[in-house]
């Protein structure tokens, strides 16, 4: 895997690349480009680290929509148009660039996100007053795998702030009833992956998303919570494997 850095606006953006693959896969809340290393490692692609995560630079973000700008143009110098995959926050900036930057999508990947992402208030509330113990909780909802919870408990404690920030744009984001009412129409090839122990973005989100996007397949993983990709990296990536050569006929 390399490195690679990405001037988007003046804004250094930090990008992990794996083989050449026309995927650009986008993290979650409080997380960084490093949470796609086994589909970077197996597939290949771009992963992003979003402005203020990982090694990119410091921006001013007030919405999933500022995400979904630098990530859409990253895209745009990168690949021109490309598979774009996105987890949890990340699945809805994937939305938001479907939504403002269609012509960079050429398909859609959404793992453990939702049409709508609200964050139980315990959540944001103890992210400012207790984050140790607030962000144990969270990787404990959000892993069946209970070494994985562990190690990411420690990551989210030490980005409470940043997580807070991100699960505030998340609690703001809501495209539901566009779905429900068919303003949106998803139109490209979507792939839908989910735990099926998935207790922050519950199955009964990808369900709603296989329901209202008319060219989707809904993927669910046993044994698996939110951090899916982590903790059942070749089902997902069997998944995604199938659904690039399906795309690609
Ligand atoms: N897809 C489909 N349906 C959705 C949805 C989505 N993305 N988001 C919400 N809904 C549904 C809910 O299931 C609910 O349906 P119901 O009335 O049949 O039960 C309805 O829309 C209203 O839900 P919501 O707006 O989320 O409000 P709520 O008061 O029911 O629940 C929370 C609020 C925070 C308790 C709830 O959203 C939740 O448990 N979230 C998961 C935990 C979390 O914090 N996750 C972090 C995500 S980043």
């Amino acid at each position: 895997m390399e490195r690679l850095q990405l001037e988007v606006d003046g804004l250094k953006l930090s990008i992990l690349k794996g083989k050449d693959a026309p995927i650009v896969y986008i993290h979650c809340s409080g997380c960084d480009a490093t949470l796609w290393q086994h589909q970077l490692e197996a597939i290949g692609g771009y992963a992003v680290d979003l402005p203020n995560h990982g090694e990119s630079c410091k921006a001013e973000i007030y919405s999933i929509d500022d995400y979904a700008y630098f990530v859409a143009k990253a895209t745009q110098k990168l690949l021109g148009k490309a598979v774009i995959a996105g987890h949890s926050l990340g699945g809805a900036v994937a939305q938001k660039i479907y939504v403002d930057y269609k012509k960079v999508v050429k398909a859609l990947i959404l793992v453990g996100t939702g049409a709508r992402l609200r964050v139980l208030p315990e959540i944001l509330e103890g992210l400012k007053t207790k984050p140790e113990e607030t962000a144990k909780m969270v990787a404990e909802m959000g892993c069946v795998d209970k070494d994985i919870a562990e190690s990411y408990a420690k990551i989210f404690a030490e980005r409470a702030g940043v997580m807070l920030k991100d699960l505030q744009l998340c609690d703001k984001f809501d495209l539901l009833d566009k779905y429900k009412s068919g303003e949106l129409v998803i139109d490209v090839p979507t792939l839908i992956i989910v735990g099926e122990d998935d207790k922050l973005t519950p199955l009964k989100y990808a369900q709603f998303f296989h329901q209202h996007i008319p060219n989707s397949k809904l993927v669910v993983i046993p044994d698996a919570g939110h951090m899916v990709m982590l903790e059942k990296p070749e089902e997902v990536n069997k998944a995604i494997k199938e659904f690039l050569a399906a795309i690609e006929d």
